[in-house]
């Protein structure tokens, strides 16, 4: 029988191995490079950026932690429906707007097409527009899309679960489809069906000046993250990087393919705003977002009129779609919103 060790020994021993274990544990913890503020880990997006940081050990030190491990995140769902040749002969397109809707919204993208997302209003923007779905797995619903898509031609649709918590994986597609199909656009507009989009005034904004590596959007994060040992007094960094609400953002052209591939490797969390204009631009050093007020950040719009000078509003219906729509562009009389 092995002989017991004494007890002074042996706590030396587990002295040593939990030393080791949290030398270890420290050194893998993540390390912020930028900004030279320390960020609270909370939002430090984990890449998996697996085949490159086993070549490269230093990086793979500096950079988050538990990369190895983690898979690489491709974005390969089976596109559904399609819509390859939107852009294909429109090489001065100035604007693509994506819109996230889910299936059953029928009635919402009806207003949309209907309004300012119609095809002719849209044209006279050289803008255009396309609705990003998922599947629902409801093949009576999903015969109205097909037929919908052959009516209009304006819907994308990937073979993944159409959900609250994928929009992340819309967006993703939105930015994946944009790199293949239409990447000459100069800009691109990523919003939700119950939003109202003032094309014209956006449009005239983003001609004012060439915009490079560069998105805009109404700034959400402003709230501080306090941890509970947090020194009075002491300022504290924002709990998520600053992002731009994902009602309404725009991201400069030269930008769409990079994001989506920086998606690739970087781990989805379920705020689709968050990953796409924070974790993701912060991969491809076009961060912080822009902030500007004319888009909304989620605030319900009190009068109409309001919509006539912002570029986004939220929270609008079909009914109220309609109706926007007609006091900003009335036929034949003056327009109640610009009589002062
Ligand atoms: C890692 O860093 C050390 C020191 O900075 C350097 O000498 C070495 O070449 C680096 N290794 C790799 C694989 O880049
Ligand atoms: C998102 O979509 C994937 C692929 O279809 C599915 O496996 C997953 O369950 C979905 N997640 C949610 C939260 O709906």
């Amino acid at each position: 029988m092995p002989r017991k060790p004494r007890l002074p020994a042996l706590l030396a021993y587990l002295f040593l191995v939990s030393l080791g274990l949290l030398l270890y544990v420290s050194g893998r913890e993540p390390h912020e490079e930028s900004e030279g503020v320390a960020q609270p880990q909370s939002w430090v997006p984990e890449a998996a950026e697996g085949a490159k940081a086993k070549e490269d050990p230093n990086k793979s030190v500096k950079k988050r932690g538990r990369n190895k491990e983690l898979p690489a995140n491709p974005h390969d769902y089976h596109m559904m429906i399609n819509k390859a040749n939107l852009c294909t002969n429109d090489q001065k397109l100035w604007l693509l707007v994506v819109v996230s809707s889910s299936v059953p919204n029928f009635l919402r993208r009806r207003a949309i097409r209907d309004t300012w997302g119609g095809a002719a209003a849209l044209a006279a923007s050289n803008a255009k527009m396309v609705f990003l779905l998922a599947n629902s797995y409801d093949a009576n619903l999903q015969k109205q899309v097909v037929e919908e898509s052959r009516t209009y031609g304006d819907i994308l649709q990937e073979d993944f679960v159409d959900s609250y918590m994928n929009l992340t994986l819309k967006s993703v597609m939105g930015l994946k489809w944009t790199s293949i199909y239409c990447p000459q656009a100069q800009y691109f507009l990523k919003t939700d069906d119950d939003i109202f989009v003032n094309v014209p005034v956006l449009l005239t904004y983003l001609q004012e000046s060439a915009k490079t590596r560069w998105i805009t959007g109404c700034i959400k994060q402003k709230k501080a993250f306090r941890p509970v040992n947090a020194v009075p007094g002491m300022p504290m960094p924002p709990a998520h990087p600053p992002f731009v609400a994902g009602a309404g953002y725009v991201i400069s052209g030269d930008l769409i393919k990079e994001l989506y591939e920086a998606s690739l490797v970087t781990r989805p969390i379920p705020v689709e705003d968050v990953y796409i204009t924070a974790h993701l631009a912060r991969k491809v050093n076009a961060h912080p977002p822009i902030h500007d007020a004319r888009f909304t950040c989620g605030e319900r719009v009190t009068d109409d009129c309001d919509l006539a000078q912002g570029f986004t509003g939220h929270h609008i219906g079909p009914e109220r779609m309609y109706r926007v729509w007609e006091k900003l562009n009335p036929n034949g009389i003056t327009s109640p919103c610009f009589d002062f």
